[in-house]
């Protein structure tokens, strides 16, 4: 199975909707770069549309049908209709131009293959309005890049829903050589105490260091760039677990 897709779209909200400690930030930067906003792996609408609702003007990009679904069901349910384009950003292809592009939550380090980020990047810039920034966040295994974990289950978290109990557990393997980070979701539903379903995602993610983020986004062409901690407007530090940095369009 798809991460993303089929029964995972589902139980994405089920788990990460809660999610609010990003929510502030990127509106901060769409106010503050006045124009239209687009949000890269937009997903079931998390941030999407509570930005919609609060009336900026902001679309997606987003490769997984059934996350737009999601959060097309959600959105009319509230009567708003956003504008999604059902694509992945490094093969990116679109008429509009905006002053603000965010990738929330990691989104960055889920596109694997080196060559489709640097051609994100280069989509990013090419659909960026001049002077337009860029907004990336990342997160880098401080607790142990050395390649140790144990590769034991872990109970993440447990949600009920109609009748059943859903148990996440995650099991994490990294490979140093290639900074990639295989995160294994295993998604375990109960009803009446009997396993009903079970089944394993794997997510990958590719770490990036503050330096060679920062010089892509350079041989990308960016300018002005910046890197600030866990979502606060202070410059990141060796304390910050994400990163966010942020570039403009030269
Ligand atoms: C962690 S989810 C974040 C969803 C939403 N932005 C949020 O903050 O809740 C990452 C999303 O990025 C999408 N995605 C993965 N690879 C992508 C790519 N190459 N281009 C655009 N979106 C991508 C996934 O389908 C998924 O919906």
């Amino acid at each position: 199975m798809e991460l993303y897709s089929g029964k995972i779209a589902f139980f994405y909200d089920l788990f990460f909707e809660h999610i609010k400690e990003d929510e502030y930030f990127y509106e901060y930067f769409i106010k503050l770069n006045d124009g239209p906003a687009l949000e890269i792996g937009s997903g079931t609408g998390r941030l999407l549309i509570p930005y919609l609702r609060s009336g900026l003007r902001v679309s997606g990009v987003e490769p997984s049908a059934q996350m737009i679904e999601i959060c097309n069901q959600k959105a009319e349910k509230i009567n708003l209709h956003p504008t999604v384009y059902q694509q992945f950003l490094q093969d990116l292809d679109i008429q509009e131009q905006y002053k603000t592009i965010y990738m929330p939550l990691f989104v960055f380090q889920n596109i694997i293959k080196r060559e489709d980020a640097i051609k994100a990047l280069n989509k990013v810039y090419k659909y960026l309005l001049p002077e337009g920034q860029v907004l990336i966040s990342t997160y880098f295994p401080w607790n142990d890049p050395t390649g140790t974990y144990d590769q034991t289950w872990r109970i993440n978290a447990i949600r009920e829903i109609e009748g059943s109990t859903t148990v996440l557990s995650e099991s994490i393997s990294f490979d140093k050589f290639e900074q990639i980070q295989t995160k294994y979701f295993k998604f375990e539903s109960f009803k009446n105490n009997k396993l009903e379903e079970s089944f394993i995602v794997p997510a990958h993610l590719r770490f990036y260091s503050r330096f060679e983020l920062e010089g892509m986004l350079e041989s990308a062409g960016f300018k002005d760039i910046q890197v600030y901690g866990d979502y606060t407007f202070y410059e990141a530090s060796s304390n910050s677990n994400a990163l966010i940095f942020t570039a403009k369009k030269a």
